[in-house]
């Protein structure tokens, strides 16, 4: 079997085993997702802070722009997260000092919010639409949502960030798994508590693809054929590239963010727990540099704390203050449709690993 069939592709029922990644906070529009698998990739919609309507919303508009499948993702909620009165209180005066830069009248403070329930109410929009991929990040479902998900015919993606990871996934039911890397954009899908999740792709796809049977597929710092065709060659049946879609033209990324990643350069990004309360990795910045050192409360409290704040700097221009997120490929961005990124990925992997 060649690069292109494979049991990941065939699986899914789609013509590469390219993945867009799923980028939660407005990057993936139903513009994107719908480009990538009307190239015949999978495009994947990042509905990790989505309200329920605005999921059911989107997947209706990828529906009207592609006939081919795509996939939604969802964080799954840590149990009891708390922490205690003072420390948030502490923490909403270290960030005071950017509201009021920002010219906010507000002090950041905590929403009352259900996490458990606002995850219980997206789940359910997926199985109501009946999507035909779903996948996760940070933990692994409750196995009467992962069964019900499979009884309808969804294809469930987990995420693993080391080979223990993979193996609890494919026990769980996982018809394929994503082993991210830790060059990787964004959060770390890590839920092993105590155990590293830091492991470079090199590293990571054979082990993981020799301890479990289903497909892997790899991200973390591919951007290009080369990376792609290392990856295949490596142990993997598919990729999953957050970053490299970030700067194309139908990416909902900030012009700002779209900027930085077009400047930045290997070694400027760094992972940091400042913006969330979860390692994440980003472009070093301001925010990120002031907060070395200082305590992040639990994820997703730090999150809900700084979100208003990176807001403010996105609509005020102040790129020093937003998530800038982004993985150590992030010098090998271009400024692209994704058509031209999907024919470019596509070709070049042929030319590649077709010789
Ligand atoms: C901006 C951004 C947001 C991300 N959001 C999610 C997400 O919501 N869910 C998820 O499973 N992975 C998320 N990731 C991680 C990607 O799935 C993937 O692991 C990563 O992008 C691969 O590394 P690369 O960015 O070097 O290609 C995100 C990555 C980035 C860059």
């Amino acid at each position: 079997m060649g690069w292109k069939q494979n049991s990941l592709t065939a699986r899914l029922g789609i013509q590469y085993p390219i993945f867009q990644a799923p980028m939660a906070g407005g990057l993936t529009t139903p513009e994107l997702i719908s480009g990538v698998s009307n190239c015949g990739g999978l495009g994947n919609m990042g509905a990790g802070y989505m309200m329920p309507d605005d999921i059911r919303a989107d997947i209706k508009q990828v529906r009207e722009l592609t006939d081919q499948p795509f996939g939604i993702n969802l964080f799954v909620p840590d149990r009891d997260v708390s922490a205690k009165t003072e420390d948030i209180i502490a923490m909403g005066t270290v960030l005071e000092r950017y509201s009021s830069e920002l010219g906010m009248a507000e002090k950041p403070a905590l929403p009352e919010k259900d996490y458990t329930s606002l995850y219980k109410k997206q789940l359910a929009v997926l199985m109501e639409e009946r999507v035909p991929v779903c996948s996760f990040t940070f933990g692994i479902p409750d196995s009467t949502d992962i069964s019900e998900l499979k009884k309808q015919g969804t294809v469930i993606i987990g995420t693993a960030t080391n080979v223990n990871e993979a193996v609890e996934w494919e026990e769980a039911g996982a018809d394929m798994i994503v082993v991210q890397g830790f060059e990787a954009g964004g959060h770390r899908g890590t839920f092993h508590r105590g155990e590293s999740g830091q492991i470079g792709s090199m590293a990571l796809i054979p082990q993981a693809a020799d301890a479990v049977s289903c497909p892997v597929a790899a991200a973390g710092g591919i951007m290009d054929a080369r990376g792609i065709a290392a990856a295949m060659i490596l142990g993997a049946e598919g990729v999953q590239l957050g970053t490299a879609f970030l700067t194309c033209r139908e990416s909902g990324a900030h012009p700002l963010y779209k900027q930085a990643l077009l400047n930045a350069r290997e070694d400027q990004t760094a992972v940091t727990k400042a913006f969330s309360g979860k390692p994440a990795r980003g472009i070093r910045n301001q925010f990120m540099e002031d907060m070395q050192g200082v305590p992040a409360l639990p994820y997703p409290l730090q999150n809900d704390l700084t979100a208003p704040i990176r807001k403010q700097a996105a609509k005020m221009g102040r790129p020093e203050f937003m998530s800038l997120w982004a993985g150590q490929g992030v010098g090998l961005s271009e400024e692209v449709t994704v058509k031209e990124l999907m024919i470019k990925l596509v070709k070049g992997t042929e030319a590649l690993l077709e010789k």
